[in-house]
């Protein structure tokens, strides 16, 4: 890896480092790590993660994507349970067990629709609705979402580092907390309509109890919590990775434009892969051709995304992968 290779680059284009970024948000405790698939999302949460434990903050790295790979990163077992990781005595690791998220909200759900039926006196099972709510492909993001919420608010940790999915479903996710909150509203409305109907057509005048309504009450503000913290831009920061690459770049954009509509704070642009122009003069044609056309797209960043890149990581002669690694592809990403 030659440092020159991105000197040249990080000077061009980085005008606030991530290091500038960190030292001006201190209070910085909700990270993600997002952009196309391939591009190094997990790489460089992992050298984040080490980063932030080795500056002394309890830190948790934590994959929301479904297609795991942070125990190979790390060489350790991280499945399904917080797991210190080896070496530190403040970094856990943690590879979310999409399955078992999705039984738990299933189950979830399964209860509500109960409760809704009972209430409104059908006598159906539950079963075709649950099959109804849960057969979309938004069902499983939202498990990961909730599972990533539960995390956040538990407040274990002085810093979380979350490897999330490249998909194109995160508009989505973050639309649903807008969502949510408007038909919960809505939920709440009619939920209050019936049962005061009920209790003017009741005998008894006691006030039956609703856990349908106690529920949609407690998760409305559960919501409002999640975008609270989601839309603080000095406790959150989504980082998005690119390769300078046409399709890595048109995904990041699609992203911070996006994630800028619903308020939520974008810390900035991580480019990475990027080919020393020296190996370009000693390559042979191929490498010569990359480094050129590298070089154009690294100019297109430098447009798109102004005072917004926040440092310039060379492509490695092998993957980055184990501890030793992590912290050498540390000093690239933090300087
Ligand atoms: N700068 C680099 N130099 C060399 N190899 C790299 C570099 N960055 C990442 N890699 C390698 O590229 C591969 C993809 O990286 P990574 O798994 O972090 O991508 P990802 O965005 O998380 O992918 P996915 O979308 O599948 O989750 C890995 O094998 C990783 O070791
Ligand atoms: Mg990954």
């Amino acid at each position: 890896m030659t440092s020159s290779a991105t000197t040249e680059a990080t000077a061009r284009l980085v005008s606030t480092s991530m290091a500038a970024y960190l030292a001006g948000h201190p209070d910085l405790r909700y990270t993600f790590f997002g952009g196309k698939g391939g591009v190094g999302k997990t790489v460089m949460a992992g050298v984040s993660a080490v980063h932030l434990a080795r500056s002394g903050r309890r830190t948790l790295l934590a994959s929301t994507n479904p297609v795991h790979s942070l125990s190979g990163l790390l060489d350790q077992d991280v499945f399904g349970r917080q797991t210190a990781v080896e070496g530190f005595d403040n970094l856990w690791a943690y590879e979310i067990d999409t399955k078992d998220a999705i039984d738990r909200s299933k189950k979830d759900i399964r209860q509500k629709i109960q409760w809704f039926l009972k209430f409104a006196e059908i006598k159906t099972k539950a079963d075709e609705f649950v099959e109804a709510a849960t057969m979309n492909p938004a069902f499983e993001e939202s498990a990961m979402f909730e599972n990533m919420v539960d995390l956040m608010f538990k407040n274990e940790y002085d810093v979380y580092v979350f490897d999330t999915a490249p998909t194109a479903n995160a508009r989505r996710l973050l639309g649903m907390s807008k969502v949510y909150g408007l038909w919960v509203q809505k939920m709440l409305k009619s939920r209050e309509e019936a049962q005061s109907l009920r209790e003017a057509l009741s005998f008894s005048k006691k006030k039956e109890d609703d856990p349908l309504m106690n529920y949609l009450v407690e998760f409305r503000a559960r919501i409002a919590h999640a975008r609270e913290l989601l839309t603080d831009p000095q406790k959150t920061a989504f980082f998005f990775v690119t390769l300078p690459e046409a399709l890595p770049i048109a995904v990041i954009r699609r992203f911070i434009d996006w994630f800028s509509d619903f308020g939520i704070p974008v810390g900035g642009v991580v480019v990475n892969g990027v080919i020393a122009p020296e190996d370009g003069e000693t390559g042979s044609e191929f490498v010569r051709n990359r480094v050129e056309m590298q070089a154009g797209y690294l100019d297109e960043i430098g447009e798109r995304f102004p005072g917004q890149v926040r440092a310039v990581i060379p492509l490695s002669d092998s993957d980055i992968r184990g501890l030793p690694a992590l912290e050498r592809a540390g000093s690239a990403l933090f300087g």
